[in-house]
């Protein structure tokens, strides 16, 4: 079965100051799977964003004003109109990320999570009563803090979840209380569009938001520019540090990419089954472009010879093909060029030594599950992020070893471990140097309340809503003597 494609709109407005507009200057969305135009949209050019630029400072003072339950029932429209559009927004997402449906299906009820995450967040910020009274000076002092909203913020958002990435960047401002300016990636801008269409049919104050997608050569302002006063950035450790670089004073949280580890230790013989189910998925799961699929398969070496067994045989049983029919699990990758150099890393690997145990093969963006062995630690395969799909397995003989293995990396995101040992648990919990362990299961799981967000190259801040919430928001302290 096939999931109806007839369901994009023949073009899509872009949203400036809350008003939809249409520049000439169109922007072809293509169907990442047959190469098809899909629909499409427009560009915004400087005069455009800087039009949205200025609409959000102006609307700064009203949506400080905009009180908490209006900003709650601006949230609670969004969830009830992308409830009601679940399939359309789905279906647009499978055709312009080449995402297969299920994923696409399952990226909507996230977004649908992560807006009433925000909902219920945009009511309870909390503040502090200090005691004051820590020395005589400060005798008859009293301390009391409140979270003013930060101002407007600058969001660039990448093309693998073009949802609910998106969500993790505007529904926090909207609960926050913060105008905002996204730019969606120009590959995949249709999902953030109709959310513009929805917020359009709210009562945000005028100027709270602008959705614009625009040309590499215009996006200088979304980094530069010092009217905002925070940039949230998600996509690659190569652009992303190069932003902070150039972001001046204002905040910067990035949300950059990983070669996520998985650890598989030596008592994990009587669940392999299951084991080898998740990383499975977790590996390959949208072709692997996610920043914390499985990359590095860490087992303990008297589990190698079973689990290589069951992970090529799973490997080989994946349905590969067009991403609206609803069996296929591995889709494209974003494009040609994508998967040309992912199949560069491999061939890369193999002619240093790397053994390849499945695929390895490609056509167009279409690049096979592939399961590699023996590869040098230092092939870009092994110390990048590969963001395709493809796992590389390698044995350990002692626990510490496999922490030791997964530091090794310059990025750290999260981490996986299968172990029943709840003293290798709490270990991997201390020296795991990555935002977040994920204990028996792989490290692609989030749930999108859970703070989210890496160390080393893998970026700075947390996103999560509530995280994201306090990144824009700023402290503001009073503080009362009392009347003598
Ligand atoms: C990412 O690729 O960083 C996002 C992963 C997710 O939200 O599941």
């Amino acid at each position: 079965m096939t999931a109806k494609t007839d369901r994009l709109a023949p073009r899509y407005p872009i949203y400036v100051a809350n008003r939809a507009e249409q520049p000439n200057e169109s922007l072809e969305v293509h169907d990442k799977y047959s190469g098809e135009l899909a629909t499409r949209t427009a560009l915004a050019d400087r005069a455009a964003i800087e039009r949205a630029i200025a609409a959000a400072v102006k609307a700064t003072p009203a949506m400080r004003k905009f009180a908490p339950f209006e900003r709650q029932k601006v949230l609670e429209h969004c969830v009830k109109r992308f409830t009601e559009r679940q399939e359309e927004l789905a279906v647009a997402l499978c055709i312009e990320a080449g995402k297969p449906i299920k994923d696409s299906r399952g990226e909507v009820s996230r977004l649908i999570d992560t807006f009433k995450v925000a909902a219920e967040e945009a009511v309870r910020m909390p503040g502090e009563v200090m005691n004051l009274e820590i020395s005589a000076r400060a005798k008859g002092y009293r301390g009391f803090t409140k979270r003013v909203p930060i101002g407007p913020v600058s969001l660039i958002t990448p093309f693998n979840f073009p949802l609910n990435l998106v969500a993790h960047k505007v529904a926090p401002a909207i609960a926050a209380g913060c105008p905002f300016v996204l730019k969606p990636s120009e590959r995949t801008p249709i999902g953030a569009l109709v959310m513009g269409e929805i917020l359009a049919e709210t009562s945000l104050p005028e100027g709270a938001f602008s959705i614009v997608p625009c040309d590499i050569k215009d996006v200088a302002p979304f980094i530069e520019d010092p009217r905002f006063k925070l940039l949230s950035f998600t996509g690659s450790g190569k652009v992303g540090w190069d932003l902070k670089a150039r972001a001046g004073a204002k905040k910067v949280v990035l949300e950059l990419g990983g070669n996520a580890a998985c650890i598989v230790d030596a008592d994990q013989g009587g669940r392999l089954d299951h084991v080898v189910e998740r990383i499975a998925f977790g590996g390959f799961y949208q072709s692997g472009q996610s920043c914390i699929s499985v990359q590095r398969i860490l087992v303990h070496e008297s589990l190698l010879g079973a689990l290589r067994e069951k992970l090529v045989a799973r490997v080989r049983s994946f349905v590969a093909g067009d991403p609206k029919d609803e069996a296929t699990f591995i889709g494209p990758m974003i494009d040609e060029a994508a998967a040309k150099r992912l199949q560069g890393w491999i061939d890369s690997a193999k002619a240093n030594g790397a053994k390849v145990l499945v695929g390895g093969g490609r056509k167009g963006a279409m690049l096979e599950p592939t399961v590699l062995e023996n590869v040098p630690h230092g092939e870009p395969v092994y110390a990048e992020e590969a963001f395709g799909p493809v796992v590389l397995l390698e044995p350990f003989s002692s626990f510490d070893a496999a922490l030791a293995t997964v530091n090794e990396s310059h990025y750290g995101l999260q981490a996986g471990v299968f172990s029943n040992d709840l003293t290798h648990t709490m270990r991997a919990w201390d020296e795991l140097d990555v935002g977040g362990v994920i204990i028996n299961d792989v490290p692609s799981f989030r749930v999108d309340n859970m703070p989210y967000g890496g160390v080393k190259g893998s970026g700075l801040g947390r996103e999560g809503i509530r995280w994201a919430m306090e990144d824009m928001t700023e402290v503001r302290l009073m503080v009362v003597r009392d009347a003598t």
